[in-house]
């Protein structure tokens, strides 16, 4: 039987979502329509343009349902969900996306609700709901590292400075000192070169500032052969990086050697549940190969 294009896990009966994780992203179990295709991205991005808050480089709309027609519809203003199509450049990134945030899950991180859905031209698409608005619609303030680095090169920067803003912000420092480590381990582990400033942000207002949930997790060494291993440094080190270098990092976060110990050992405890999903993926043949290797020869760098 076929897995759920939303958690990858098994389904029971009819169709390819299980009831539940479509009412986790859309508030409803009736499976919603796209009325667009890749080729219509272009105009609808123009349209949104200059008010969208989800900039970055992929194409991407800002959508909302019509409860009435079921359908995701491209909107300015008010969307309560982003939606990422299939860029020629990128094959399949939607998939890969959607399997790196299921890892992430796997591994206990706060993700949201996301999966992949068909769009007009039958080319799956991949369909996150947004973390910066309240379910009554209201705006929860977010900000990238970028913005609260006052950075003007999202490449430029290390693991370390963004660790350091975590700690000056955030309400639960501990936690999300840790959570933020195991970020950087699962982004290792899976080839994801990517992590740069803008990629990292702090969700909520006063007391509840914390690190936003996961986004943008992908595997993008699939495409990318010869990138860096990270795209911000990590004890002053982009490429070559090993156990040490991320033990360097836990250690400036003020993380306790011990329970940087645990989160190495836990990591490594879901290494054939990720080889496992990388199988069982929506991934192509050649692409579920190439990450499969990824992922072991991370694992080997990092517990040789
Ligand atoms: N689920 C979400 N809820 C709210 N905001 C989000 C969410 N996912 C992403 N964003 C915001 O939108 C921006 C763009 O999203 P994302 O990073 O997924 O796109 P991208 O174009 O693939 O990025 P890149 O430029 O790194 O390739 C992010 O920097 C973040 O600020
Ligand atoms: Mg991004």
């Amino acid at each position: 039987m076929a897995d759920c294009l939303c958690c990858q896990k098994p389904l029971e009966g009819e169709g390819r979502y299980h009831p539940r994780c479509l009412n986790k992203l859309f508030g409803t179990t009736r499976l919603p329509t796209i009325a667009f295709g890749v080729a219509d991205m272009p105009s609808l991005v123009a349209e949104a343009k200059g008010r969208i808050s989800i900039s970055g480089v992929q194409m991407k709309a800002s959508v909302r349902l019509d409860r009435e027609t079921s359908r995701l519809e491209s909107v300015s203003t008010g969307g309560t969900h982003i939606l990422k199509p299939e860029p020629e450049r990128f094959p399949q990134i939607p998939h890969n996306e959607n399997l790196c945030m299921n890892m992430a899950e796997e591994l206990g991180l706060r993700v949201p609700p996301h999966g992949l859905f068909a769009m007009a031209d039958g080319k799956l698409c991949y369909v996150v709901k947004r973390f910066d608005r309240a379910d009554d619609g209201r705006k929860i303030p977010a900000e990238t590292m970028f913005q609260i680095l006052g950075s003007t090169n999202k490449y430029e920067g290390s693991l370390e400075q963004v660790g350091k803003a975590i700690r000056a912000h955030a309400a639960n420092v501990g936690l999300d000192a840790i959570d933020f480590f195991e970020r950087v381990l699962l982004c290792f582990v899976t080839g994801n070169g990517d992590m740069h400033l803008k990629n990292w942000a702090l969700l909520g207002q006063g007391t509840e500032i914390g690190l936003a949930p996961v986004y943008d997790f992908v595997s993008s060494r699939l495409y990318i052969k010869n990138e860096e291993d990270s795209a911000l440094a990590i004890n002053a080190k982009k490429n070559g990086l090993t156990r040490s270098d991320f033990e360097a990092l836990a250690n400036r976060l003020e993380i306790d050697p011990k329970a940087a110990a645990n989160v190495f050992a836990k990591l490594r405890r879901t290494q054939d549940k990720l080889r496992e999903m990388t199988a069982n993926s929506e991934l192509r043949s050649d692409l579920r190969r190439d990450l499969a290797d990824i992922i072991a020869s991370r694992f080997a760098r990092l517990y040789a």
